[in-house]
């Protein structure tokens, strides 16, 4: 199954149980998104500046609203716990789904206290009826409800403490306009160098109280995380448990390589399921262009299913291009998978604007 892969970058509740010791406590243990860091560094300071220049005790500074977008796997959640810890303030999460009614989102606010941190993962799944009752929380810190109907109908204006809402999303397009506006920081996370995930690797080895690992072992498994630290976090626990019963713990770059050979890993991070939708392109289709529906029925895959889980990663590493006649592999794909070269004359040209600016 596509949506069942280990280097799927989403997670399932045991896994992020697994991760939680292995998530950074505080900014400065946090690795990677330099800018963002440094934007979060900046506003949490000042939050803290104007609160130790307050004479009253009763109120409280809070941090502007933040919302997070890009791609699963990233740190989002990782994100709000940490700004949470730096602000010394109650991190609440939930998400966009679990806040079906109105009377849910009350429910949650009535028990924030001044300062705390709301965490809304999948925010473009919250239901049109309940965005409404967010924006005035997020402005003003109340909200109306209305209570009985049709004679009886009354409405009651409640409360709730100042507070910060992160709201992240894998879909920031999916979110309406006014629910963008009402966030004071905007901040889209990206894939993760090469080096961070290093970093993070030896970090977590350090953790899992892993025996030794070669320099380069590490470097091995960051190349084929796609990016993204919570692959890179799975692939390490699968070497680790490969090392123990192979290698008396020792990892080697010739242990990670056979470990995640097993795993139908390859040195970029693709795995089988990568292989044959580009294999299927290749010697099917001829290398493209294709439609997807046509190579999901191939593969006997859901289109849907493709087009959210398997391209992505091959479109962002040039694998693949999606052109307007349809799917196409790429010379690039064809020299990794060891495949003919497909037909020069099918590369789709760099679109060019005309002299009208028209296509
Ligand atoms: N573990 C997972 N993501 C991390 C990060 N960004 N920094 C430190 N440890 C991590």
């Amino acid at each position: 199954m596509a949506t069942d892969r280990i280097i799927a970058p989403t997670a399932s509740p045991v896994e992020e149980f697994k991760n939680w010791a292995l998530r950074p406590q505080s900014i400065e243990e946090y690795i990677g998104q330099p800018e963002l860091i440094e934007r979060l560094l900046i506003a949490i300071q000042a939050v803290k500046t104007r609160q130790d220049a307050k004479d009253d005790t009763e109120t409280r500074e809070h941090l502007e609203h933040i919302l997070l977008h890009g791609p699963p796997g990233l740190g989002k959640t990782t994100l709000a716990h940490v700004i949470g810890s730096e602000l010394g303030t109650k991190v609440h999460t939930t998400s966009g789904p679990a806040l079906a009614r109105g009377t849910d989102l009350v429910a949650v606010l009535t028990r924030l206290q001044p300062g705390d941190v709301l965490f809304i993962d999948e925010i473009h799944r919250l239901p049109v009826a309940v965005e409404e009752f967010v924006y005035p929380a997020m402005e003003d810190f109340k909200i109306d409800v209305c209570l009985d109907t049709g004679l009886n109908a009354r409405t009651v204006q409640i409360k709730c403490a100042p507070f910060t809402l992160i709201g992240a999303t894998t879909r920031a397009g999916l979110l309406s306009s006014p629910m963008r506006s009402r966030f004071g920081i905007t901040h889209h996370l990206r894939y993760y160098e090469e080096q961070d995930l290093v970093h993070i690797l030896r970090r977590s080895a350090s953790l899992l109280a892993m025996g030794a690992c070669e320099p380069d072992a590490l470097g091995q498994i960051a190349s084929r995380s796609r990016g993204t630290p919570r692959i890179a976090n799975r692939l390490l626990r699968r070497v680790r448990d490969f090392a123990s019963v192979r290698a008396d713990g020792v990892v080697s770059e010739r242990i990670v390589d056979d470990a995640l050979s097993l795993e139908g890993v390859d040195g970029l991070g693709l795995d089988e399921i990568d292989r044959s939708y580009l294999r299927t392109i290749h010697s099917v289709y001829h290398g493209g262009p294709v439609g997807l529906e046509a190579v999901a029925a191939t593969l006997n895959e859901d289109a849907g299913t493709l087009e959210d889980v398997v391209e992505p990663y091959l479109l962002q590493i040039g694998f693949l291009a999606r052109t307007r006649r349809g799917r196409m592999i790429t010379r690039r794909a064809c020299e990794h998978m060891g495949l003919a070269p497909i037909d020069p004359t099918k590369e789709e040209k760099p679109a060019t604007g005309s002299a009208t600016g028209l296509l």
